[in-house]
């Protein structure tokens, strides 16, 4: 047999040296080498299995301005990320069969990764039909008002969540509290959704919930938030990178939600490390002039899906954090919470991987990807994937990308039913 590839001299997280032979987008064989029509020389890159971002928002349909299923997967390669978990806080949001395969066929038009789609938690959305359709997960399921997204109130939401346990589904949820007041600067948005109040919300949200519904929070911006997820919980590159000291305080670049905390609640954030499940960029673009309006008006939400492994990998050069931590909460982790086959080192493993050089440069959005061409990440240290292999073929290279066969992968409602 002659294989597609061959990674030649590849250190595996236990610090052995092996080639890895890929053939159709599989893992056959770790060791020795064996014939394959290509060979990629790992001897002087990091190899890393490529990352399940499990929160992004790739846009596109009428919001196609601010990014597209091209753009938004292009930023994710060459991040390193080689699957995207797309919300369905889209306009108008997936909440029926039909507008959920609309968005498989945009996303397969446009993709060059792979991606699974989530199905919109609304009063009267058909979350059975979308769950049989091949929906990965529920949500994010806005338990507190966000950009393009209604919060539900507590007994709405107790149904549905009882409705999401009855099919087996993962509720995925955003979670905060909101006084009622308009803020106008950064440090007043965190005031108006108050750390405290994300991890008061995230316990309300567990006790609505029946026992044993399968839960995972998203965007913990706080220690005490980590703390209080019953399920798993998943923080964000820009709550680590970030605080809103770092920007002007009526920068609407630094408005998200949750806010951006304060310097000391990112420190303390990182002691965290080891409780939080998934890191996930929740890449949530706007246009420059949207984030130029008036503090007030300026949507919540910042682009992240590319530079969150390449500042990972810069935190990892730092000995922040170990480097099998980084593979274990950016792709082990969010794949096995989500059902999506392993990428990685073994043999039958999803043939997905990034190589990183090592050398640190720093973020310069003019360089991106997304449409936005905007970084709030902007001067900070990073570390660049060089290539990145996807089902086991070269997806990208220095810069330039190859046309592939880009998977989707449908949850498990559509893969445990039977008339399939
Ligand atoms: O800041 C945010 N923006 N938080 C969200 O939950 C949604 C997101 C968006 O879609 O823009």
């Amino acid at each position: 047999m002659v294989a597609d590839l061959l990674l030649k001299d590849v250190t595996l997280p236990t610090g052995r040296r092996a080639d890895l032979t890929i053939a159709g987008g599989i893992v056959r064989h770790v060791g020795a080498p064996m014939r394959a029509d290509e060979t990629i020389d790992c001897g002087r890159f990091t190899c890393l299995p490529g990352a399940v971002d499990m929160h992004v928002h790739m846009r596109g349909g009428v919001q196609a301005e601010k990014e597209d299923w091209q753009t938004g997967t292009m930023s994710a390669v060459a991040g390193g990320v080689t699957v995207v978990v797309d919300q369905p806080n889209t306009v108008p949001p997936i909440t029926t069969p039909e507008h959920f395969w609309a968005r498989i066929c945009e996303a397969e038009e446009g993709a060059v990764c792979g991606f699974a789609i989530n199905a919109a938690v609304l009063p009267g959305a058909d979350l059975e039909g979308m769950w049989n359709s091949g929906a990965m997960a529920f949500g994010e399921i806005f338990a507190a008002p966000s950009s393009y997204g209604e919060g539900l109130d507590p007994e709405t939401l107790r149904r549905l969540l009882t409705r999401i346990h009855a099919l087996g589904g993962l509720a995925t949820i955003h979670a905060e509290e909101v006084l009622d007041q308009t803020p106008e600067t950064l440090a007043d948005h965190d005031r108006v959704r108050p750390g405290a109040g994300e991890a008061r919300a995230f316990q309300a949200v567990s006790t609505l919930a029946p026992e044993k519904a399968r839960l995972h929070f998203c965007h913990a911006s706080t220690p005490a938030s980590v703390r209080a997820a019953h399920g798993t919980v998943e923080v964000t590159p820009h709550h680590l990178f970030l605080s809103y000291e770092d920007f002007e305080e009526e920068d609407a670049r630094g408005r998200v939600n949750p806010p951006l905390r304060d310097e000391q609640t990112r420190r303390a954030l990182w002691l965290c490390w080891d409780r939080i499940d998934v890191i996930a960029s929740d890449h949530a673009p706007h246009t420059s002039d949207e984030k130029a309006l008036p503090f007030q008006t300026a949507p919540s939400g910042i682009p992240g899906v590319e530079t969150m492994l390449p500042l990972l990998m810069a935190a990892v050069r730092r000995r922040r954090v170990t480097l099998t931590s980084v593979m274990e909460k950016t792709s082990w982790r969010p794949a096995s919470i989500l059902g999506i086959p392993q990428a990685g080192f073994e043999p039958g493993s999803r043939a997905d991987f990034a190589l990183y050089p090592n050398e640190v440069t720093r973020i310069d959005a003019s360089r991106l990807h997304a449409k936005c061409g905007w970084s709030p990440f902007e001067g900070l240290d990073a570390i660049f994937p060089e290539v990145v292999i996807i089902q086991g073929r070269r997806a990208y290279s220095c810069g330039d990308f190859y046309a592939g066969d880009p998977a989707w992968y449908p949850g498990q409602g559509f893969l445990s039913s039977d008339d399939k």
